[in-house]
């Protein structure tokens, strides 16, 4: 039987900061919950007659698909607008939209540019709205980065991990403020020209400090890894940002989580675990990368065993399914 805080009932995601600390570790839990029931081979009605609207601007492949999988799983539905497919934004506001589709659907999962989409779709729909990525932040993402790191620590608490990389996108921003909330020491190591905003690092340092943990910002790689028992990283390029590539490249390339770095933490032949949000560019085989070779990550390290990827992709889906059961599920079913 599954069971969650009745108090998560109704609840948007728009960030992390919507959730306490605790409630977000609840969330965490149901997602390993559902998980051991589907790989039991149940199936459940959690989300019978649920149904939910995907509006996305930007290109999904785990998001989307996640939350898909996760609406049928348990009996619901979910709609995918992409684009131009609807009026959104282009023929009609974001305010009417909202009140249209609050009208349709019980929940709404929106990917975009602004952060303000998000909070006029909660704001105007009525229904639960989850954030599944804006320029400012990806929290969804962040819930499945920290199921992945209790999967392979078990306790989180007091584990180091460092994120490597654009110090000042949509991920490493959701991040910071996850790993603070879960209690988990946080680095940022970023060139200076990349750095978070002081006023969310001093917010995540407040929380932080709340659980026993820190947030730190250091430029030197070698430095930053020292003690890491995790090394995150996401591509240097976010989606948008297309006409920085050279910049960024260029900047970046010292950045590079390789095996050199996994050494410098000490950890590696020990309990080290790598992440990353993917698409990654890990080897020559797409489209971007077909020029440069990997940029982010060395091919060794997203191949290594020590390397939680695709966990970390699988658990997009469950951490989704988690939010969904808790906002929109119906409690008695099974
Ligand atoms: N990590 C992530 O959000 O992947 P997609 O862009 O494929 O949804
Ligand atoms: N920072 C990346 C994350 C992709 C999941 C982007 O916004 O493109």
């Amino acid at each position: 039987m599954i069971s969650w805080n009745p108090r998560l009932k109704g609840r948007h995601l728009r960030t992390l900061g919507d959730f306490s600390d605790e409630e977000m570790m609840q969330l965490i839990d149901l997602a390993i919950a559902l998980k051991a029931r589907k790989d039991a081979g149940v199936r459940g009605n959690l989300l019978l007659r649920r149904n939910i609207a995907l509006i996305f601007e930007k290109s999904s492949t785990r998001t989307r698909n996640s939350c898909v999988v996760a609406a049928q799983d348990e009996g619901g539905n979910a709609q995918f607008l992409g684009g131009h497919d609807t009026h959104f934004g282009h023929k009609e506001s974001v305010k009417d939209s909202a009140r249209v589709l609050g009208r349709l659907y019980d929940g709404i999962l929106f990917r975009g540019f602004r952060q303000q989409t998000v909070e006029d779709l909660a704001r105007y729909s009525g229904v639960p709205v989850w954030n599944g990525l804006t320029d400012e932040s990806h929290p969804t993402q962040i819930l499945a980065d920290l199921m992945t790191l209790k999967q392979a620590f078990g306790d989180i608490r007091g584990k180091r991990l460092v994120y490597v990389g654009d110090g000042r996108n949509n991920v490493a921003n959701s991040l910071m403020i996850g790993c603070a909330k879960a209690g988990v020491d946080f680095v940022n190591c970023t060139p200076k020209e990349l750095l978070p905003d002081a006023s969310l690092v001093s917010k995540a340092a407040q929380i932080a400090a709340k659980n026993g943990s820190s947030v730190a910002v250091e430029s030197d790689p070698a430095v930053a890894v020292r003690g890491a028992n995790a090394l995150y990283t996401d591509v240097w390029v976010s989606m948008g940002e297309e006409a920085k590539a050279a910049e960024r490249i260029a900047l970046l390339r010292p950045y590079q989580v390789n095996m050199a770095l996994c050494r410098a933490t000490g950890n590696l032949g020990g309990e080290l675990v790598f992440l990353h949000c993917l698409p990654a560019f890990h080897d020559a085989q797409t489209e971007v990368s077909k020029d440069t070779g990997a940029l982010e990550v060395s091919d060794d390290v997203f191949e290594s065993s020590f390397s939680k990827v695709f966990d970390e992709a699988e658990n997009r889906m469950h951490t989704i399914k988690a939010l969904f059961v808790s906002a929109i599920g119906d409690p008695a079913a099974s």
